[in-house]
C-alpha cells in the first residue's frame, strides 16, 4: 500500500510500486485529465506537480512519490477559474487539446518560479512540452496574460492591505 496526497487529499493505492504514476492516476484513480503521449519523458503531455515541481508522470514510479504531494490539472480548480486556465480561455489556446493539461501544468510551475517571465524564459521552461497542433504562440500569449492578471490581483490586494483606495 502506498500513500500520497493528490490535490490536497490523502489517497492510498495497492498496486505494483513500479507502476508509473500516470497509470495510477488514469487507470486506478480515474483522474484522466493527465494524458499519455510518448511514455518516455519526451513530450510533456503527462506533466503533473510533485511538491510543486513539474514532473513527467509517465516515467515516475509510484514508489518515488510515497508520502509526497501530487497536483494534477483537476486540482487547479473545479471551474476553470485558475488564472492560467482563465488566460487559456481568453486566448482560445487549445486546438485538439491533447497536450494542453500538460502545457497548463508546466505554465503554472513556470509562473510560480518566474512571476514575470520574458520570452526567453518562457521558451526555455516550456520547451519540453510538445504541441503537434503548433499552438505555441497562443500558449506564450496566455502565459503573459496570466502573469499580468496575477500581478494585477496581487497589486490590488496589496493596495487594500495598506489601506489605499482601489
Ligand atoms: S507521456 Fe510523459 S512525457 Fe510524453
Ligand atoms: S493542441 Fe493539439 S497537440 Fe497541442
Amino acid at each position: 500500500m502506498i500513500r500520497f496526497n493528490l490535490n490536497n487529499k490523502a489517497v492510498e493505492v495497492d498496486v505494483d510500486p513500479n507502476m508509473p504514476l500516470l497509470w495510477v492516476l488514469r487507470d486506478i484513480l480515474n483522474m484522466t485529465g493527465t494524458k499519455f503521449g510518448c511514455g518516455m519523458a519526451q513530450c510533456g503531455a503527462c506533466t503533473v506537480h510533485l511538491d510543486g515541481q513539474p514532473i513527467r508522470s509517465c516515467v515516475m514510479p509510484l514508489s518515488a512519490i510515497a508520502d509526497k504531494n501530487i497536483s494534477t490539472i483537476e486540482g487547479l480548480s473545479t471551474d476553470a477559474s485558475h488564472p492560467v486556465q482563465q488566460a487559456w480561455l481568453e486566448h482560445n489556446v487549445p486546438q485538439c487539446g491533447y497536450c494542453q493539461s500538460g502545457q497548463i501544468m508546466s505554465a503554472v510551475a513556470l509562473l510560480n518560479e518566474h512571476p514575470n517571465p520574458d520570452d526567453e524564459t518562457i521558451d526555455n521552461y516550456m520547451q519540453g512540452n510538445i504541441c503537434r497542433c503548433g499552438t505555441y504562440p497562443r500558449i506564450k500569449a496566455a502565459i503573459k496574460t496570466a502573469a499580468k492578471n496575477t500581478r494585477s490581483a496581487f497589486d490590488y490586494s496589496l493596495a487594500k492591505d495598506v489601506g489605499a483606495q482601489v
